[in-house]
């Protein structure tokens, strides 16, 4: 399948989505947020596929949302045509792992958008922030909701209102990002994290992506019985009996994904 607004490759049980409007900077628009939600419900469900990257251009991952479109809008606009909500979180429903591997700018709704990964592997020239109220409006797509979970309330305090860019040191310090890597090293790293979790027995990986992010939605009693659950139910897959029987026999596992 191929999409205007985004590249596509798979590389062994990796597929790499990239976003492709380098003239705009990745500006988000309506026709790449569609491809990019289409593209990633594809390879969420082609078995062949273990792991997802979300990439963009050495100079950006996205610079945010497209504000020519958006300078357009009214009040009526947005409302009436869901705008954020119809394709933006189209990635919260993938099952399968997926990673943001940044580059440059992760701005505005870049940086949203690689919040909604699971997580973000940055090069070293990355630099990511909130900058919307320099265009007079909030972050839209969950900028005030997911960076203080992700860092803190100072540090996202401090982005949201005065709009600077941190880069991708202040951002590994705080928290937002796993690793931050060279530059020129970005894929082949995000490709090596992507290998090893597409070794993994599928479904537990999926498991362990619903249980974190169950930690963000509820209190830790209920994520606490939410895991437990999952636990148990690790124990009625053929997976579980190989990864404990490759262990003792010192051997590695080859899950059957069952
Ligand atoms: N929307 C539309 N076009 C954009 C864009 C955006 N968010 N960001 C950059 N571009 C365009 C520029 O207009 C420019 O196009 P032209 O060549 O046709 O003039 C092209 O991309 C290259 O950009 P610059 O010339 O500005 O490049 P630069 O290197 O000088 O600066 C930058 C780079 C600092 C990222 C700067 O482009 C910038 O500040 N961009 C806007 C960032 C921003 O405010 N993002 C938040 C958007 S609002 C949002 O995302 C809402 C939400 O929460 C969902």
């Amino acid at each position: 399948m191929s999409y205007e607004n985004v590249l596509t490759e798979t590389i062994g049980k990796v597929a790499v989505i990239r976003l492709n409007r380098p003239k705009a900077l990745n500006a988000l628009n309506d026709a790449l947020m569609i491809d990019l939600g289409n593209a990633l419900l594809a390879f969420d469900a082609d078995e062949n596929i273990g792991c997802i990257i979300v990439t963009g251009s050495e100079k950006a991952f996205a610079a945010g949302a497209d504000i020519t479109v958006m300078a357009r809008y009214n009040y009526m606009d947005v409302l009436k045509g869901e705008f954020i909500t119809r394709n933006w979180e189209t990635i919260r429903r993938v099952r399968k792992p997926v990673i943001a591997a940044v580059a440059g700018y992760a701005l505005g709704g870049g940086c949203e958008l690689a919040m909604m990964c699971d997580f973000i592997i940055a090069a070293d020239n990355a630099k990511f922030g909130q900058p919307e109220i320099k265009l007079g409006i909030v972050p839209g797509a969950g900028g005030t909701q997911r960076l203080p979970r992700a860092v803190s309330k100072a540090k996202a305090m401090d982005l949201c209102l005065t709009g600077r860019m941190m880069d991708a040191q202040e951002a590994e310090r705080a928290g937002l990002v796993s690793r931050v890597v060279p530059a020129d090293k970005l894929m082949d790293e995000a490709l090596a994290a992507a290998i090893v979790i597409t070794e993994m027995s599928q479904p537990v990986a999926a498991m362990v992506k619903d249980s974190v992010n169950r930690a963000y939605e509820t209190t830790l009693a209920e994520g606490i019985k939410y895991e437990r659950a999952l636990f148990y139910s690790c124990f009625a897959t053929e997976d579980q009996t190989e990864g404990m029987a490759a262990f003792l026999e010192k051997r590695p596992p080859s899950f059957k994904n069952q």
